[in-house]
């Protein structure tokens, strides 16, 4: 292959400059043109009006400056168009038209059913897993997972300073989607008490008496990590907090409406109504979670997976995903890859709970 292209694509995630740069690194040793594609595959279908917008011929020069970067140099988006065979076509003329012979794709689960889908219409395609919540089964980690957890980390310690110098009990909610990974990580690196996540059902009665006997033993700074995903799954127990908040705070009634989905700081009021003294308060960390610059384990996976990736697509192997198992960079099917089903540390999370 002469002409490479490299996009990013589904929610950003630290390193993935990283990996951009390691491509680019490669492709320069094996003498392959780079070609960065803009907004993930959107670039693809020639949107905008000048074709830079949409594509630009990498220059090793360019790349170095991002390396440390966080975000993504080359923008990402989600692309709900490429579901339609019409567009992905449309896209592969593009990419012959431009002479990229071969593309790699730096995002999610849904990134990687639009690499599949180009491999099926003859473009050579290679993934790198890109995403904070670490939600593919097939790989131990992707991207930015790790940055994303250090970041938690690093915040819940903040957290739990102010948190112990009050007596207050914290209830910190951690990105994910609809994986508890980043939640059961944190939880587990700050010795948090109680983790709720979306792959098992919570009872707030439970957790409300674990908080109680845990402030009844001195630990006034019980935290609790939640991952957003568990509001959107609503994966709990009966507890009707608009009832119950109503009927102690009539001032609640009046703001809130029934069936209104519990979050965060509804819970943590919940929790200040159930538990004796407990001055409960909720944080939700949101975007910092992706804006950090990659921690080592992240950039040492983005210069491997950048090595790999390029070395793939010149020895001719392509519908390939890359990933860690056992600690090792390994490559597979994107399709079997897909296939597989998620899988969660229950003992893990049975061990947070129970100390
Ligand atoms: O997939 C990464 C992620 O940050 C999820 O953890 C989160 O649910 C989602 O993206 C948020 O997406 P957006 O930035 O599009 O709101």
């Amino acid at each position: 292959m002469h002409r490479i292209g490299v996009l990013t694509s589904g929610g950003d995630a630290p390193g993935m400059n990283a990996a951009v740069v390691s491509v680019a690194r490669f492709a320069a040793l094996y003498d392959m043109e780079l070609v960065g594609i803009k907004r993930g595959y959107n670039g693809l279908l020639r949107k905008r009006k000048h074709i830079e917008d949409d594509m630009e011929i990498l220059a090793l020069d360019t790349v170095l400056d991002i390396a440390d970067q966080p975000g993504t140099y080359l923008r990402t988006a989600r692309c709900i168009e490429f579901l339609n065979p019409d567009v992905r076509e449309f896209a592969v003329r593009n990419l012959r038209e431009m002479e990229i012979e071969g593309l790699i794709v730096i995002g999610g689960d849904g990134s990687f059913n639009g690499a599949m889908a180009l491999c099926n219409l003859g473009m050579p395609c290679i993934g790198i897993p890109g995403t904070i919540d670490n939600d593919l089964a097939y790989t131990e980690r992707s991207l930015g997972y790790d940055t994303a957890v250090n970041v938690c980390v690093n915040s819940v310690r903040m957290i739990r300073a102010t948190s112990r110098s009050h007596d207050r009990v914290a209830v910190v909610e951690v990105m994910g989607r609809n994986c508890g990974d980043i939640a059961l990580r944190t939880a587990m690196c700050t010795g948090s008490e109680i983790l709720i996540v979306p792959e098992q059902t919570f009872n707030m009665y439970q957790i409300a008496n674990r908080i109680e006997s845990l402030m009844r033993d001195g630990d006034t700074r019980a935290t609790v990590i939640v991952a957003e995903g568990v509001f959107q799954n609503q994966n709990m127990e009966p507890f009707d907090a608009y009832e119950y908040l109503s009927a102690r705070d009539p001032e609640w009634g009046k703001k809130h409406s029934p069936n209104q989905p519990l979050d965060s700081h509804t819970l943590a009021k919940a929790l200040r109504y159930m538990v004796p003294g407990c001055e409960a308060r909720s944080t939700v960390l949101g975007y910092i979670q992706r804006g950090s610059a990659p921690y080592a384990e992240d950039a040492a996976f983005a210069f491997e997976s950048g090595a790999l990736a390029v070395k793939l697509l010149k020895d001719g192997i392509q519908e390939q995903v890359i990933g860690v198992r056992n600690g090792k960079v390994f490559f597979m099917p994107i399709r079997e890859a897909l296939g597989l089903k998620p899988k969660f540390d229950k003992n893990l999370y049975d061990l947070i709970n129970a100390l």
